[in-house]
């Protein structure tokens, strides 16, 4: 398509606006902040070793973040790039990241505006050494009347609210191209930054993700933690066509969740991060509320589903900031199925036989 005629990402969300002829603007104005950000974060990521951000820009950081992963540069410098393009401009009343443990205040030379931002600055970190696709990914909540009206200081408490009420949710791909992929409620449009023009071109309107797939992607080296159902899916998907899919699989693991998000946008699929017995303090890898929440949001709205196996992801309500949680999403009737291995009794043959009937350990 000739470049005239395709939509920039401001054209979309000033076209979007229209549908709240009362909107203030101050939506779009935090949209294109935080695609401002991505932009720069794609310069850094893309520019490599020759980037300058202190030599060696894949070296680790140094500090431990409140996950316990130890930061690299690009990490710390992600996030103060999110943070700098949004705090400024009166539309947020504050902000919370992967890489920071308290809720950030917006500076008190600032005004302070009704929503709230959440993110992960750089998703798949462990991918910048080795030069794969890593991105960026961010949820967009309302904040609550009363913090609006007052503009007090943010509490963790501000931000524990379920997926379901996103305002927006979206990530960048930092891949061959640079993609914007958001959904505002409406569905879910990509676009692919044009570098020369320095702008997101509207490239992937209204995505939907195929209801069936024959792909799955999984860290199987986790597989001896898994949980029954999870075993019994996977299980089944490597039996292929003679076991009881009756078909082929395929899998995939990129190590990098929102590029994982993409292939599955793309072209359909399944990923599974989910609840294992690896480390009783860590109840799954993924994040809820800057990771599993707004995939999940930007799956359903796409047509796919996000589950932590056993309650759709979109109505957990989240009880700490960095709170982790399992997580299955992609496209709908392989997260249906899931679900429903979860909801039913094991089928024998996945009992551990030491517990099946006749065995020392049962009465
Ligand atoms: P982050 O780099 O933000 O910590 O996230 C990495 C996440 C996610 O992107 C990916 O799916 C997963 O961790 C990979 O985990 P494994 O190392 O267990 O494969
Ligand atoms: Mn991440
Ligand atoms: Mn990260």
């Amino acid at each position: 398509m000739p470049l005239t005629q395709r939509s920039t990402l401001t054209q979309f969300l000033i076209e979007e606006r229209r549908r709240f002829p009362g909107a203030s603007g101050d939506f779009n104005a935090l949209i294109l902040d935080v695609a401002l950000a991505c932009k720069a974060i794609a310069r850094a990521v893309a520019l490599g070793e020759l980037g300058g951000h202190s030599g060696d820009f894949s070296a680790q950081g140094g500090a431990i973040n409140v996950q316990g992963e130890t930061q690299k540069k690009l990490d710390v410098l992600s996030n103060q790039v999110f943070i700098r393009r949004t705090e400024w401009a009166g539309n947020l009343a504050g902000m919370a990241s992967e890489e920071m443990e308290a809720a950030y205040q917006i500076p008190a030379q600032y005004p302070r505006g009704k929503y709230l931002l959440v993110f992960d600055p750089l998703d798949g970190s462990s991918n910048i050494d080795v030069n794969v696709s890593v991105g960026s990914i961010f949820s967009v909540l309302r904040a609550s009347k009363e913090v609006e009206a007052t503009g007090r200081d943010v509490v963790e408490a501000d931000f524990l609210q379920s997926g379901a009420q996103q305002v927006a949710a979206g990530y960048a791909l930092y891949g061959p191209t640079t993609m914007l992929v958001l959904s505002v409620g409406d569905g879910v449009n990509g676009f692919t930054l044009d570098p020369e023009l320095g702008e997101f071109m509207l490239t992937h309107p209204k995505i939907r993700v195929p209801e069936e797939t024959q792909e799955f992607a999984i860290n199987a080296s986790n597989s001896r933690f898994w949980e029954a159902p999870v075993k019994r899916y996977v299980d089944e998907c490597l039996a292929g066509k003679p076991g009881a899919r009756g078909k082929d699989f395929n899998m995939r693991w990129i190590a990098s969740m929102v590029a994982e998000a993409h292939r599955i946008l793309m072209r359909g699929g399944v990923f599974l991060y989910p609840r294992d017995s690896k480390d009783p303090s860590k109840p799954g890898r993924l994040r809820l509320l800057y990771e599993a929440n707004p995939v999940g949001f930007l799956m359903e709205q796409a047509g796919g589903r996000a589950s932590t196996g056993e309650t759709p992801m979109m109505s957990v309500q989240p009880s700490s900031l960095h709170q982790r949680i399992g997580l299955v999403f992609g496209s709908k009737n392989e997260v249906e199925r899931i679900e429903r291995y979860h909801a039913e009794p094991l089928p024998k043959a996945s009992v551990d036989p030491l517990f099946s009937p006749r065995s020392l350990f049962r009465d």
